[in-house]
């Protein structure tokens, strides 16, 4: 049976070359024993450039825009859309948010139908966050707001994160949650490690994930020592998928 690792890719899969380079030759060897999904925050396209310029594998599924996307074999489910689309209202956000001037946009690429992204100047506008999630509520928006690296704030419909999109897809893989692994480094990951797989924190990992961590203690979470690549080659060797 094939286990399925399910990596995040910034500042987790990248971001020490010589890790990502060691790990890529050990999947290689295993790679018919393997199913493997990147799960990110970034849009499809920018994380197509990252993966040629980081020479990263190519992954049997694409989870992107922080769940929103999921591509496989360059297409985009349709069917994950329309299911996510349930109660999202996009314009109550985007009108509601265009009040809160120290939400800064982020760039028209990293946006989709599905996904608003702003950055925040921290710690010193931490408490805006409090205020716009009062104004979402006082509307009645439905979504879900996620912080992450201190900085990025995405908001998503309810029925979508990395986590729900990598369950959707190992159940259609047929794959048990004990054979799944999950890496990741910041807030948006930490939906990932809610899925009751097995999970690798990166030594390298933000604040807010930590603190996640603390809070939901798990014998099925393995903090690694090492950063980057190097963490989740200490998380597979841990678990002993590399066998
Ligand atoms: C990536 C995306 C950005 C998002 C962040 C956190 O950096 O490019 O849009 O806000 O991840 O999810
Ligand atoms: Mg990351």
């Amino acid at each position: 049976m094939k286990f399925l690792l399910i990596t995040d890719l910034d500042n987790t899969l990248v971001g020490d070359d010589h890790g990502t380079y060691t790990l890529n030759q050990k999947l290689l060897a295993k790679r018919d024993k393997l199913y493997l999904i990147y799960a990110t925050g970034r849009s499809y396209s920018s994380a197509l450039q990252l993966m040629n310029e980081k020479k990263l594998l190519e992954p049997d599924y694409w989870v992107t825009g922080v769940g929103t996307e999921i591509y496989y074999q360059g297409k985009r489910d349709t069917l994950w859309e329309s299911h996510i689309s349930d109660q999202w209202e996009p314009r109550v956000i985007l009108n509601i948010a265009k009040y809160f001037k120290q939400l800064l946009p982020q760039s028209l690429q990293e946006q989709n139908p599905w996904k608003i992204s702003f950055s925040l100047d921290y710690p010193e506008n931490i408490g805006v966050i409090e205020k716009l999630r009062s104004k979402l509520n006082a509307h009645g928006a439905v979504y879900q707001l996620i912080f992450s690296s201190q900085k990025d704030i995405d908001i998503i419909p309810y029925k979508t994160n990395k986590g729900l999109a990598i369950t959707y897809i190992r159940k259609f893989l047929q794959v048990p949650a004990d054979l799944t692994l999950v890496c990741g480094d910041s807030g948006n990951d930490i939906n990932l490690f809610e899925q009751l797989t097995i999970g690798t924190i990166v030594g390298n990992a933000q604040r807010e994930l930590l603190d996640w961590y603390q809070n939901n203690y798990s014998s099925y979470i393995y903090l690694a020592h090492s950063s980057y690549a190097w963490g989740i080659l200490d998380g597979l060797e841990y678990f002993q998928l590399l066998k």
